[in-house]
């Protein structure tokens, strides 16, 4: 991404291109001061909190956090790549757009041309003489219209057929490596990865092969599926299984179903389930949930009903429902996974499965109730309890909603649940999901930190401008407002007063933001304070962050899952590391 973004072309565009502009064909925008204000194209809302800056030439959504450039909104905006939006965007405003001085990319293409023609040469061999492969995937009930339809292939049993392939071309050997197509043993010697195994081509939303995903035959083969490593064309945690196949169809049916494997969806999509993808077989990951909410705003999980698929489920609530997307989660009620399920119970079957999953909240509450009795007062409370930590977390319509129908559920007061929650609230113990984190039974608190940025920026409404790129440290609905507010002010007049902000806000909010800064003397030092409070936020983030990728990585050990994934994980856990460094953590 970053690499791309210095390529010359993309300079040229975004000089000769108002991104007012190019929104404005898409977007109805309003003038709003010196910027343009509309309805977010990127979530679904009904008060227009996504700004255009004439001036700086981006956009930002205070709803949702998406910002970005001319070309990022292209690539959101139509689900591009980067090089595709330059080119669109090249296009239709008659620039010319030149990227072939870019290494990256010309390597690229090359890596794609390799992995497609790997992919050719498996298909091949799947098609065209009978092969274990096939005959595998017959046994497994699937027709020759989806096999085709998802490209699979076959790896045949000698030890380099297709590096001879490969070889015959002179492709270089490096580049085979890197795609982990061949490997090299000790003496020198190059041998095909993959061998007797039915290949699964894992293509994205641009339909480029990036790698492959290869199922044994044989019992004794291990792993049970081997992976194309991490490489330039190829990460794992930015992709979904399929998702070049049935992105329409998520689109239509206006929601997506998440599962564990690449059998599931193939097997899904042959009973009829179409709008249906899998993660790849690791804990989903927040780029995962950005890349499928530019399709739909609504994502049912299905992942096996063991432990593992249980726990995937509760991390995945936690991944998806931050970024905005309406979750309900479900497992088969018979059968290990949603392709046994739909083998014996085919669709209508699974679509009422789907359609009576509880929504993310319930699960899980549903989840944090097994094992205890709720006749016995102490399981009751401890029920309680956990359940606070949940529902501390949501909106206050959404609180409301819940507590009563635990008050009714435990018959136990709402007024004592809603203390339990405010006492679980002011431990201020980790909250989950960052960019969940609303306001509760107090909404128009504001934390210290937040009063302090509140506070430096009415004292020199210069540093507004910082809230451009660290939104995100306004962790309230309320603060957020507040945010929104002073940027509009500044926008508009280019300065303000702490009773600028007072006149647009509610009475009781204005009495709350007057008391919170009253007490804060800054005494000259607002930049200061500032930066201070952005790089422990900051900190705080990549700390989450780091927690995050440590449970993962637990989860990984405990299911089992390959040891690719736990060297992604790791890899990424150093990068963390280091960034946490870098901001003087530890
Ligand atoms: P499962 O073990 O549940 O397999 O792994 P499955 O999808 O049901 O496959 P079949 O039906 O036995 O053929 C789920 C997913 O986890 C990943 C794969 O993506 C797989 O589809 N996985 C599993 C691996 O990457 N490597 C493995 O060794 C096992
Ligand atoms: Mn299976």
């Amino acid at each position: 991404m970053a690499q791309r973004n210095s390529g010359s072309g993309a300079d040229e565009l975004k000089s000769q291109l108002n991104i007012v502009d190019v929104v404005g064909r898409v977007v109805p925008l309003k003038r709003a001061g010196s910027n343009y204000k509309g309805v977010c194209p990127f979530h679904s809302e009904k008060t227009p909190s996504f700004v255009v800056s004439d001036q700086k030439q981006i956009f930002t959504c205070f709803g949702c956090g998406a910002t970005g450039d001319v070309i990022e909104f292209t690539k959101r905006y139509y689900n591009l790549d980067f090089i595709e939006a330059c080119e669109k965007l090249g296009k239709e405003y008659g620039i010319e757009v030149d990227f072939s001085h870019s290494s990256t990319n010309k390597e690229k293409e090359e890596y794609y041309k390799i992995n497609r023609e790997a992919a050719a040469f498996f298909y091949k061999a799947f098609t065209e003489k009978a092969n274990p492969g096939y005959s595998y995937m017959k046994r497994r009930g699937l027709e020759d219209g989806i096999l085709k339809k998802f490209g699979i292939g076959y790896a045949d049993k000698e030890w380099d057929s297709l590096y001879k392939h490969f070889k015959a071309k002179g492709v270089d050997e490096k580049i085979l490596l890197e795609l982990g197509l061949v490997s090299k043993s000790r003496d020198g010697k190059y041998y095909d990865k993959f061998r007797n195994r039915v290949m699964f081509p894992i293509i994205n939303t641009s339909g480029r092969v990036i790698g492959f995903g290869g199922r044994r035959i044989d019992d004794n083969d291990n792993p049970k599926y081997l992976n194309s490593p991490e490489n330039i064309v190829f990460q794992k945690k930015n992709n979904l299984y399929a998702l070049n196949t049935t992105k329409q169809d998520i689109g239509k049916e206006g929601s997506a179903i998440i599962v564990e494997g690449y059998m599931d969806v193939i097997s899904l999509y042959q009973h009829g389930v179409k709008n249906v993808v899998a993660s790849l077989g690791t804990a989903l990951t927040d780029n995962q949930a950005k890349l499928i909410k530019r399709y739909t705003p609504a994502v049912n999980l299905c992942y096996d009903s063991d432990t593992a698929g249980i726990n995937a489920a509760i991390r995945g609530i936690d991944i998806l429902v931050p970024r905005g997307l309406k979750v309900k989660v479900f497992h088969v009620t018979d059968g290990k996974d949603p392709d046994e399920f739909a083998k014996t119970h085919g669709r209508d079957a699974f679509m009422k499965l789907v359609k009576n999953a509880p929504g993310a909240i319930q699960y899980k509450l549903d989840f944090l109730k097994k094992g205890l009795d709720l006749n016995n007062d102490e399981d009751k409370l401890e029920y309680i309890k956990k359940a606070s930590q949940v529902l501390k977390t949501l909106s206050p319509v959404e609180m409301d909603i819940y507590v009563r129908s635990l008050s009714e559920e435990l018959k136990v007061s709402e007024r004592a649940i809603f203390a339990e929650i405010k006492e679980n609230a002011s431990e201020g113990s980790a909250r989950p999901a960052p960019v969940s984190r609303e306001e509760g039974a107090s909404a128009h608190e504001l934390s210290s930190r937040e009063a302090n940025v509140i506070s430096a920026m009415i004292t020199n409404p210069d540093l507004t401008e910082m809230l451009f790129e660290n939104f995100g440290i306004m962790e309230t609905a309320f603060s957020r407002k507040i945010g929104y507010i002073m940027l509009e002010l500044f926008g508009n007049n280019g300065t303000f007063g702490i009773s600028d902000i007072a006149d647009r806000l509610d009475p009781d909010e204005s009495i709350a933001l007057e008391k919170a800064v009253s007490g804060i003397k800054l005494a000259g030092r607002e930049d200061e304070v500032l930066e201070e409070s952005i790089s422990k936020w900051k900190l705080e983030k990549l700390f989450e962050k780091e927690k995050n990728i440590v449970s993962r990585m637990d989860m990984a050990d405990e299911s089992g899952i390959d040891q690719e994934s736990i060297e992604t994980l790791t890899a990424e856990l150093i990068e963390v590391q280091n960034e946490i460094n870098k901001y003087g953590g530890r």
